[in-house]
């Protein structure tokens, strides 16, 4: 895996002081990180995404230590969370603490936190607060995922290069990202009588969840008026490549392509049954039958097939299984987007 050397993280540290942005690697997908505490900083990663202001960003921090400095009226629940599952991909929304600017909340009393498990993100909060940690020493990074609002998060550094350009100062690079799809979120903000809700699957499942706090976590409604985007990842269609993107049980792939072909129109396909026949397709790829390594290869592929010049992106349906949920979760989300 590359590693930044202390020149780059010494970089990062004294342009994240300026108020301006660094994308950096997180074990599930690339950050685009500003000074969390500065409302300047923040406007720039809304910017730089062209991402509506009201959602909400997560803040990255250095270890829980750091929780009470962001979040108050904390449950027992987050502290047996944090203690399980920090550093690593999930991200606890809580009651935000006085002071945390409205700005990283997306206007809401609420506030979203992870310590994330990947080295290079971890060497790079920690160089952050012993710097001073920022406007009034909190210590976060805020880092929504480094891509263009609605699109598909990075997995690699040149991921963001393409995607962002310019509008990025400084890209640390880490490799690809080994968890490969965005943390889960859960709301435990509602306090420790209420179970807690699940935002969204990640790789941490509701399971895991279950057995460290005793309750199984709520899922949240699918909400796709207006008013909902304070949960960008709960919009019905996000996560999604440019391409139009649909899902197809293997057993009506064949016939589906043969179709597709007769009409004139270029199709690729992604499947990951290793006894599935390729078919005749423009663009054809293959990711590993089980969901950690299909989670991993998932946002590199589309991005490729993206790029393939097809009409249509045809992916093999699931399994329905809990292991593959969070993954069906972001499939049935880019066959939803609107192009
Ligand atoms: O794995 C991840 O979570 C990555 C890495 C970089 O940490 N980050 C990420 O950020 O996916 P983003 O902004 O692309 O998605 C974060 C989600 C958004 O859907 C946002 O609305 C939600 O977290 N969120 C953040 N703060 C929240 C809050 N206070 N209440 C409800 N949802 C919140
Ligand atoms: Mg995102």
């Amino acid at each position: 895996m590359p590693v930044a050397d202390a020149d780059e993280i010494g970089l990062a540290v004294a342009l994240l002081q300026a108020g301006e942005l660094v994308a950096f690697p997180t074990e599930t997908v690339y950050g685009l990180g500003a000074d969390a505490a500065n409302p300047l900083a923040v406007a720039r990663i809304f910017a730089a995404k062209g991402r509506p202001a009201n959602h909400p960003l997560i803040v990255h921090l250095p270890g829980d230590a750091y929780l009470e400095r962001w979040a108050r009226e904390i449950p027992d629940c987050a502290w047996e969370l944090s203690e399980a599952f920090w550093p690593g991909p999930l991200t606890l929304i809580l009651r935000r603490a006085p002071g945390v600017p409205t700005a990283v909340t997306g206007g809401q009393q609420t506030v979203g936190l992870r310590v994330p498990a990947h080295p290079l993100a971890l060497t790079l909060l920690r160089a952050w607060a012993e710097a001073g940690g920022g406007v009034g020493g909190r210590s976060g990074i805020a880092a929504p995922s480094a891509n263009r609002f609605g699109r598909i998060s990075p997995t690699e550094a040149t991921h963001v290069r393409q995607e962002l350009g310019e509008r990025v100062g400084l890209v640390l690079d880490g490799g690809r990202c080994p968890v490969g799809i965005e943390s889960t979120i859960l709301d435990l903000s509602r306090g420790d009588d209420q179970p807690p809700r699940l935002l969204r699957p990640g790789r941490i499942s509701a399971a895991q969840i279950a057995l460290v706090t005793g309750l199984w976590p709520e899922p949240a409604g699918r909400e796709t008026g207006d008013d909902a985007p304070r949960v960008p990842g709960s919009l019905a269609a996000h996560y999604a490549p440019a391409t139009p993107l649909r899902i197809v049980p293997a057993e009506r792939l064949g016939e589906v392509v043969e179709r597709l072909r007769g009409g004139g129109r270029r199709c690729a396909l992604l499947c990951h049954s290793a006894s599935l026949p390729a078919g005749d397709v423009t663009a054809l790829s293959r990711l590993p039958d089980e969901p950690w390594g299909y989670a991993r290869g998932l946002y590199a592929t589309l991005r490729e097939l993206d790029e393939a010049g097809v009409d249509l992106i045809l992916v093999e349906e699931l399994p329905t299984t809990a292991a593959w949920a969070a993954i069906a979760d972001r499939l049935a989300r880019a066959a939803c987007a609107p192009r």
